[in-house]
């Protein structure tokens, strides 16, 4: 993946197995969310194949990429703040509805009934989450911990098989880190976890396996033991030379 002159992924090559949860680290501009812009298709690599389920991701129109179970969250959250929290949940829960924007202007029958289920659907995450409490307040004012939830839940909401999360511990509180941990431990077995993470803790308990990026490319994978005390690994963490 190049953005002009830069080379943000380069020769990246690893898989992730069914069910697991993949930990992606690596210092900052490594290409971590790149790469979930890559799989979610906010972007699209020069070069290379992205293979899901047995699909060719780059063969797909981008909204077949949403409806095959591929759900993100967005480092910098992407969330809409004048709507409510539920309203903003029930977004992400989207991408399985049917309803064409000509049959949901006109609101017929069924579009009413995707609707209500929905409604459902996005009530259900956001009780899970804790959040029925702010559920008709808009997203715009509440604190970033509540933001960094919502956002989970606007992921969650489209009941992902692929659930890729670009930093969710970030900016939150120590017992909110550990809340947050327990919440993805949950979510094991329902979705396949990639999770990109500073928080080592976090990342080093919930991965199966991790892949470190640095400079766009893989400099180390295996498990959290095995990546802890890779030389290639503390040497791009401090910043020296390997
Ligand atoms: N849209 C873009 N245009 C130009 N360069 C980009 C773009 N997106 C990313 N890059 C570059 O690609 C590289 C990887 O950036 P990326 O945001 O993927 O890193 P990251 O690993 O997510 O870092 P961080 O931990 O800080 O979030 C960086 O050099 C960045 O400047
Ligand atoms: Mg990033």
């Amino acid at each position: 993946m190049r953005f002009g002159g830069v080379t943000a992924l380069s020769g990246v090559s690893f898989g992730v197995r069914p069910g697991e949860v993949c930990g992606l680290i690596g210092p900052n501009g490594a290409g971590k969310t790149t790469l979930f812009d890559c799989v979610s298709r906010l972007t699209r690599p020069q070069e290379g194949t992205i293979t899901y389920a047995g699909q060719d991701l780059l063969a797909l129109p981008t909204h077949r990429v949403a409806a095959l179970g591929v759900a993100r969250t967005f480092q910098h959250l992407g969330l809409v703040p004048s709507l409510s929290v539920r309203d903003n949940v029930m977004l992400g829960a989207q991408h399985g509805s049917r309803a064409g924007f000509a049959a949901s202007a006109l609101r017929l029958p069924f579009v009413r009934a995707g609707e209500r289920a929905l409604r459902a659907r996005a009530d259900a995450v956001l009780e899970r989450l804790e959040l029925t409490r702010v559920a008709a307040r808009p997203a715009a004012g509440l604190p970033y911990g509540t933001l960094k939830r919502i956002e989970l839940a606007r992921a969650l909401a489209a009941e992902p098989t692929l659930l890729l999360l670009d930093e969710p511990a970030s900016g939150l509180a120590h017992g909110e880190v550990d809340e947050l941990a327990g919440l993805i431990e949950t979510v094991r077995g329902d979705a396949t976890v990639v999770l990109v993470e500073h928080h080592m803790g976090m990342v080093m308990r919930l991965s199966d396996t991790v892949v470190v990026l640095d400079f766009g490319k893989v400099i180390a994978t295996g498990t959290p033991a095995e990546v802890r005390e890779d030389p290639a690994v503390l040497a791009a963490y401090l910043g020296t030379a390997a």
